[in-house]
């Protein structure tokens, strides 16, 4: 457990030493400015003062509170986060379409992607598998930006025909950045003269060796409109994660990260949230982002209303406050006032860096305890 001198933690707190020793005493703790008091005093310390607590660590900047790690015996297998990435009209989500069986985008304004949608298919074996297609890049570099990797697996779509072109290769910069494994999809296989070869070769340009180039990349011929190779690929997919032995404890407080969020007129603000670990349910208290609220309903990728929502598992929420960010961490918590309190220090955290002041930052202001 983490300790903290007294003198350390007066120094924090901005306090004279004196009054931090005085408060231990009347609380029944008397310790010397050397001496080393716990978390948890510390805390009653703070409280007693009227500040808020926020301990800061690593992890703890970004969401803005302590999540515990889970330990191994906790942990069981959940399903791949794979993001679907690519050049504009590569086929990106007529892929998943196919893989899913349904017809997003003949829904979509215009055949583009207006947003990221996320997906989870269930193989016949059972086996799940969960998707994020990209409008872009700029959500997947916001998201690792704020240190939310959530993917594990990326598919590179590139239609053969038009070959390697900017966002395949800013794709391509993206995942060996994150360290992510990559399935390269040699996509439109069904227009007349298809090469893939072709794509093979040009990859190396690039420093991606698949397989038959002498290399460890995995690649699969697809057509999304002809549906052939899918199989293929969801098997590529899902050797590719047994590999990485994902795992997540189901039994815990839900975290999470924001996929996307938006205003609807008649539900109010939206999000969805990939769930990284812990089961999230109806009535559970959250902050999202900068904002927060009460699970009112929890929708899943086919509109249908869920109880609960496990590890890796894309859920629409319902019940927030205001609307988040993209890459903003989700996370339950024990009471709506620890709610508030976080998500207001992440809005001013988030005002400070907005304004570029030149006074000390909000965060070197509030307490760091760890
Ligand atoms: P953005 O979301 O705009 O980046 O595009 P995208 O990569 O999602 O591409 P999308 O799935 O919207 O497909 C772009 C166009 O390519 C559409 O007209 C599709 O019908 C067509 N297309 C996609 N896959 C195939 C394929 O396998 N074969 C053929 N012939 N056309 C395809
Ligand atoms: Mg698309």
């Amino acid at each position: 457990p983490e300790t903290i001198t007294v003198a350390e933690l007066a120094n924090r707190m901005a306090e004279r030493t004196m009054n931090i020793t005085r408060t231990l005493a009347r609380l029944g703790m008397p310790a010397a400015s050397t001496d080393e008091i716990d978390q948890d005093t510390a805390e009653l310390v703070l409280a007693e003062f009227g500040h808020t607590i926020v301990r800061v660590s690593d992890a703890d900047v970004e969401i803005g509170m302590v999540g515990e790690e889970d330990i191994d015996d906790h942990l069981l297998p959940r399903p791949p986060v794979v993001t679907i990435m690519g050049h504009v009209d590569h086929g990106k989500t007529s892929l998943l379409d196919a893989l899913r069986g349904t017809n997003v985008v003949k829904g979509e304004a215009g055949g583009i992607t207006q947003h990221i949608g996320a997906y989870q298919i269930t193989r016949k074996s059972g086996e799940k598998i969960t998707f994020l297609d990209t409008p872009g890049h700029e959500a997947f570099s916001a998201m690792r930006a704020r240190g939310a990797d959530i993917t594990d697996i990326v598919v590179l779509v590139v239609a053969w025909d038009d070959g390697i072109m900017p966002q395949t290769i800013e794709a391509i910069h993206h995942v060996k950045d994150a360290g992510v494994p990559m399935i390269v999809a040699i996509n439109k296989m069904d227009k007349a003269g298809a090469d893939a070869q072709k794509i093979r070769t040009a990859l190396l340009q690039y420093d991606v060796q698949v397989e038959e180039m002498g290399g460890e990349v995995q690649d699969v011929e697809v057509s999304a409109t002809a549906k052939t190779g899918l199989d293929e690929l969801i098997d590529k997919i899902l050797l590719q994660a047994e590999l990485l032995e994902l795992k997540a404890n189901p039994d815990r407080a839900a975290e999470g990260t924001v996929i996307e969020a938006r205003l609807d007129k008649g539900r109010g603000p939206l999000a969805s949230v990939l769930i990284n670990r812990g089961t999230l349910k109806t009535g559970d208290i959250f902050v999202i982002g900068a904002e927060w609220g009460k699970v009112r309903a929890l929708v899943d990728d086919q509109g249908k209303q869920i109880k609960t929502a496990g590890p890796a598992l894309p859920v629409e929420i319902l019940g927030l406050s205001g609307v988040p960010k993209a890459g903003d961490a989700f996370a339950v918590v024990e009471t709506e006032a620890r709610a508030r309190e976080v998500a207001s220090y992440r809005a001013s955290v988030e005002t400070a860096a907005r304004t570029e002041s030149s006074m000390p930052s909000l965060e070197e202001q509030f307490l760091a305890l760890k």
